[in-house]
C-alpha cells in the first residue's frame, strides 16, 4: 500500500506551516519511512537567504533526529499550481540515505506524479567518489 493520497495531505497540512516571507511560495513534504512513519517539513526562510532550509531537507531532519534513516517515499506539494521538483541539494541530501526513495510530485491528492530519486539526481557524488 503505497499512500500517497495521505502523503501528499499531510505535506499539505504542513505547507500551512512555512516560513516564507521572502519569496511567498511555500512548500511542504512528507516522508514516509519504510516502517510506516510519516515526518513532515515545510520551507523555512531567513533574512540571509542562504540560511534558508527546503521543506524536504526539514522532514528529513526531523525523520533522522527521531531515529528513523530507511525511506521508502517523499511527497512534495507547494503553493504554486505546478508541480514543486526539488532543488539539487535537496536531492542529493535526500539520495544520503539511499536512491530508491520514490519522490511524489503533487498538485493535489488526486494529481500527482512520480518518479526515482536515482532519475532525479543521476551520477550523483557519493562516499566511494572521495576515496
Ligand atoms: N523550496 C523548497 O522548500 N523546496 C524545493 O524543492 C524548492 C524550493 C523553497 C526554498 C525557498 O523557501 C522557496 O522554496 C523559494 O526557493
Amino acid at each position: 500500500m503505497d499512500n500517497y493520497e495521505k502523503m501528499i495531505e499531510l505535506a499539505q497540512s504542513a505547507m500551512k506551516n512555512s516560513y516564507s516571507p521572502y519569496s511567498d511560495f511555500k512548500v511542504g513534504a512528507c516522508l514516509k519511512t519504510t516502517s510506516g512513519k510519516y515526518f513532515v517539513g515545510t520551507n523555512i526562510e531567513n533574512s540571509s537567504f542562504g540560511a534558508s532550509l527546503c521543506a524536504e531537507r526539514s522532514a528529513l531532519a526531523s525523520a533522522v533526529s527521531n531515529g528513523e534513516k530507511n525511506f521508502e517515499a517523499i511527497a512534495i506539494v507547494s503553493s504554486s499550481n505546478n508541480f514543486c521538483p526539488p532543488c539539487g541539494i535537496c536531492r542529493q541530501v535526500l539520495s544520503e540515505f539511499g536512491d530508491d526513495m520514490k519522490v511524489i510530485l503533487a498538485k493535489s491528492p488526486k494529481e500527482y506524479a512520480v518518479y526515482n530519486l536515482s532519475e532525479l539526481l543521476p551520477h550523483k557524488f557519493f562516499e566511494g567518489d572521495m576515496k
